[in-house]
């Protein structure tokens, strides 16, 4: 099913290279903005499309077109309008995309769901080495396995941590790496009154600033770890959850009581797979 997807990419690369169909209007000004428009839109669709690039067969590589198609839609008195109408509908047809597709970014309207951080946490026993064994698709973690965190610490109160994977692809039955990913970050506790409520930040960049983004749900130290995240932007939110575990590729006992925590606070856990941690240390 490459084929599926390697047709569907020369369709999205050639509705990208080719210029807006229509461009109705007259002076030079005019059309300057209209086709700056137009290339930002396409080239968030390009973007959607390479991060939906592992997508099972199916036709939804279609819909970054279709997409692309409507940001090209000239309604409205002003050449403004116009723009503001067709960013509404391509960005309302990327958000049905992503959501009904296997997309790699897990975006849902409204407000971030409401998980908490348990109301106390032993950092010593928290540090070491965690296993991934389900995760949300991330973009900044896709086609990664054999994942793991290292939590150590960092002085004054930081928490070092190293967060590790492969890339690996499978010929004739043997997996092969083809590429270590490895970067490292720091972590504090931006409020010392929500202990499991941490702010991870890597190579200096904090992308929530000081609020936390990094939400210990549950751990009990020895076994899981249950790590929700979520962006808040304007009108809808981004969400990453990780259940980690401290043996590679075994799953919690109560895997399910912990997952049904996480829907009881509001976030749907369909988008959760199991990360492959099979093979990785002869690999
Ligand atoms: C250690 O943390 C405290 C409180 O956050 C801060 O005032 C101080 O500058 C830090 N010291 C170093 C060496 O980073
Ligand atoms: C983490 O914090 C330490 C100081 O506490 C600093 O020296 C180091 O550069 C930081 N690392 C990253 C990746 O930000
Ligand atoms: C949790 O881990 C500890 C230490 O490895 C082990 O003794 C215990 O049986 C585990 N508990 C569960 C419920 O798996
Ligand atoms: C999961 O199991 C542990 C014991 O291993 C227990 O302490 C914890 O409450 C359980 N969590 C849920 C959400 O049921």
């Amino acid at each position: 099913m490459l084929t599926a997807h390697l047709i569907g990419c020369v369709i999205v690369l050639a509705s990208l290279l080719t210029p807006p169909l229509t461009l109705p209007y007259s002076g030079s000004q005019r059309k300057g903005l209209v086709s700056r428009h137009v290339t930002l839109m396409k080239n968030l669709a390009l973007l959607i499309a390479m991060m939906n690039f592992r997508l099972p067969s199916d036709l939804s590589y279609l819909q970054p077109v279709i997409c692309a198609m409507l940001s090209e839609l000239r309604i409205g008195p002003t050449v403004r309008t116009m723009a503001a109408v067709s960013s509404m509908l391509f960005l309302a047809c990327a958000l049905l995309y992503l959501q009904v597709s296997d997309a790699q970014v897990v975006i849902k309207p409204g407000d971030c769901p409401a998980v908490v951080g348990q109301s106390t946490l032993d950092t010593a026993s928290y540090l070491g080495t965690w296993y991934e064994y389900r995760r949300f698709p991330a973009v900044f973690e896709l086609g990664l396995d054999c994942t793991s965190a290292v939590y150590g610490l960092a002085g004054n109160g930081t928490i070092s941590v190293t967060n590790g994977g492969t890339i690996r692809i499978t010929l004739f039955g043997k997996k092969y790496v083809i590429k270590r990913s490895s970067i490292q970050g720091n972590a504090t506790v931006p409020d010392p009154s929500k202990p499991a409520e941490l702010s991870v930040s890597f190579g200096g960049f904090s992308p929530a600033g000081d609020k936390p983004n990094y939400f210990i749900q549950e751990t009990d130290y020895e076994n899981y770890s249950v790590v929700f995240s979520c962006a808040q932007l304007p009108g809808f939110n981004v969400q990453f959850a990780w259940i980690l575990t401290r043996a590679r590729g075994v799953a919690p006992s109560n895997l399910s009581d912990l997952e049904s925590k996480l829907t009881d606070a509001g976030v749907d856990i369909r988008p959760f797979f199991t990360v492959d941690q099979s093979g990785c240390d002869s690999s």
